[in-house]
């Protein structure tokens, strides 16, 4: 149930019109489908991937996850969700990004996961970094909001790294009613752009 940013732009409606284009687009990743809901499920089973993520098709079975695949597909179409996989040499599925957009406000947020014998290896903090620079110059982006769980450490030196600005905290809404507290950043082109051009 991922919230739009604090912050509210409003695009254009060339603007508007350009994200939806990139977000069905979806270019250079590998979007998910019926293929990889196995690869999902196993992924989400182990808590050291899942635990921390509020959003997910809990429990999850094969139907919740495919469920999943399908509806992130259906607002793909809509420009507004692009759910990503990464897959190994192996083509197992490895990891996933979900970036959520709202086209009418120019921004977006990302959650994701790496499997767990890929986890603490410097590459997520690379992912992010890597996430972060496609949704602003791929799709179009001018801002972007991100939350972590109070003790996700890794996530939130991450997030901190690519320059994002601590904003407080948020009650996140999980697809079961209830609420996890969640620290909150937002990060906009402009600030973006500034950092990458020192
Ligand atoms: C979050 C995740 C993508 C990060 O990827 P990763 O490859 O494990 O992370 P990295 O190795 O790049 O580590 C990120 C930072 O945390 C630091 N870190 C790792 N473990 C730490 C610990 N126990 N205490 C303090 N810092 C720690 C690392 O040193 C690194 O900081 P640095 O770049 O400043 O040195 C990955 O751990 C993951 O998939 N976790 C489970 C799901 C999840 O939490 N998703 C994000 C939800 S917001």
């Amino acid at each position: 149930m991922s919230a739009p940013p604090k912050t509210v732009l409003t695009a254009s409606a060339e603007e508007e019109a350009a994200i939806r284009a990139a977000v069905r687009a979806a270019e250079g990743r590998t979007v998910a489908g019926p293929e990889h809901v196995d690869g999902l499920q196993k992924l989400f089973l182990d808590p050291r991937v899942s635990d921390p993520i509020y959003d997910l098709p809990r429990p999850f079975t094969r139907e919740s996850v495919a469920a999943w695949v399908a509806e992130s597909e259906a607002l793909r179409q809509e420009g507004r969700c692009i759910l990503a996989v990464t897959l190994d040499e192996a083509g197992e599925v490895a990891g996933y990004s979900r970036f959520t957009i709202w086209p009418e406000r120019s921004s977006g947020e990302l959650a994701g996961a790496r499997r767990a014998d890929l986890q603490n290896s410097g590459e997520g903090r690379r992912g992010v970094a890597q996430s972060i620079a496609w949704m602003f110059e791929g799709l179009g982006l001018r801002l972007i909001c991100l939350t972590a769980a109070l003790d996700n450490v890794r996530s939130a030196r991450a997030i901190d790294a690519a320059g994002f600005r601590r904003m407080g905290e948020v009650d996140s809404l999980r697809p079961d009613g209830t609420s996890r507290r969640s620290l909150y950043w937002e990060l906009t082109r402009a600030e973006w752009e500034l950092r990458h051009r020192l």
